[in-house]
């Protein structure tokens, strides 16, 4: 991990995505900022529905495929502003400086085409080898993420690999052009948790080998304990709280997280009694006003009620809670 005062590899300020809902605008990401520097590995962590998807899409230029738009906010790669840049000057970039890497494979993997040409496809556009040279920079990238037999693999279609190998082939896909960043958004997630280990150390090479930063989405805490340096909290389309990791897990500062926290099973606790955060994620178009955690949280107050803005809390760390400075949370994992 290399974590100084250089220009973030990735930096978003104030990101609002919104859909149109006829003549409406429903915002679903509202003033999402972090940023990563170095070989650092941020985690986005909050439940389904919280907007981490729609934040990376955005990120990579791709949120207009699901028919959001980005209206507000800045997104700089290695110091150049991606907001607003013509669809051309994106897609030069995506799969170049700046991959992801998605959890259901078949979403980036094509099940007519082999994985070599796929791999090819990406070193070609970006890279202009001819086919031959693609073909063997294919073979020596999908050695690199462990496939085994390379050679012979590499005119394998999609279908005839595991789930963790077409996990890898789509961490192969995405690393070929060695990017400066790279999205995973919930890669390990369908994949069970021994392939989710081995793919979670193939992430760590390769983060070593690329130096590469990393944003890692996934809703398990325990995952993000064990490869994350820094984390941010998402809750209804905001970030409600960002820290290092070993700070967050300790010290939370925004009741979500100490709920997140409560109900990760803990290696040695019961499995059978984890508590849940009673209620449940309300829908866009129904954000509160103020604390948008409020109604589900048990330290609500009346001064939750107005708008709340992301704070620094303590040491490089941002919370949004106007009760924080107040409040003794727990962590839920030591
Ligand atoms: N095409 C769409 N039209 C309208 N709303 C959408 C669309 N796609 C996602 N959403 C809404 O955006 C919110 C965030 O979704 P998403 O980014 O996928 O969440 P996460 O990845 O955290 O589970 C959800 O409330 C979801 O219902
Ligand atoms: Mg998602």
């Amino acid at each position: 991990m290399t974590v100084g005062k250089e220009i973030p590899r990735l930096s978003v300020r104030g990101l609002q995505v919104a859909f149109r809902a006829g003549k409406d605008w429903v915002t679903v990401v509202d003033d999402v900022s972090f940023s990563v520097q170095g070989s650092e590995v941020l985690g986005l962590v909050g439940e389904s529905g919280s907007g981490k998807s729609l934040s990376c899409l955005a990120v990579m230029g791709l949120a207009g495929d699901s028919g959001a738009r980005i209206r507000k906010g800045s997104i700089q790669l290695d110091g150049v502003e991606l907001v607003g840049l013509s669809e051309r000057e994106l897609e030069n970039r995506r799969g170049n400086e700046i991959a992801m890497v998605f959890q259901e494979p078949m979403t980036s993997l094509n099940p007519a085409f082999t994985i070599g040409d796929q791999i090819g496809e990406v070193l070609r556009r970006h890279r202009s080898m001819p086919r031959k040279q693609a073909r063997a920079a294919a073979i020596a990238v999908l050695d690199r993420v462990g496939i085994p037999d390379a050679t012979r693999r590499v005119g394998a279609y999609p279908f005839e690999f595991s789930g963790g190998m077409q996990q890898r082939a789509m961490i192969a896909m995405a690393i070929a052009c060695e990017p400066s960043v790279l999205i995973a958004d919930e890669a390990t997630t369908a994949l069970d948790v021994t392939v989710q280990a081995q793919i979670l150390d193939l992430l760590r090479d390769m983060r070593a080998q690329l130096d590469m930063a990393i944003v890692f989405v996934t809703h398990n805490m325990g995952v993000v304990a064990d490869i994350c340096d820094r984390v941010a909290v998402m809750y209804a389309g905001q970030i409600v709280e960002e820290a290092d990791v070993r700070t967050l897990f300790r010290n939370p500062r925004h009741p979500y997280t100490e709920g997140l926290l409560r109900c990760t099973p803990r290696l040695s606790g019961r499995a059978d009694r984890l508590p849940v955060i009673p209620g449940s994620t309300p829908l866009p178009a129904e954000f509160a006003t103020g604390c948008r955690f409020g109604e589900r949280c048990s330290y609500h107050s009346a001064s939750c009620d107005e708008p709340v803005p992301l704070t620094l809390s303590h040491k490089d760390s941002q919370v949004r809670c106007v009760r924080s400075a107040e409040l003794t949370l727990g962590g839920g994992v030591s």
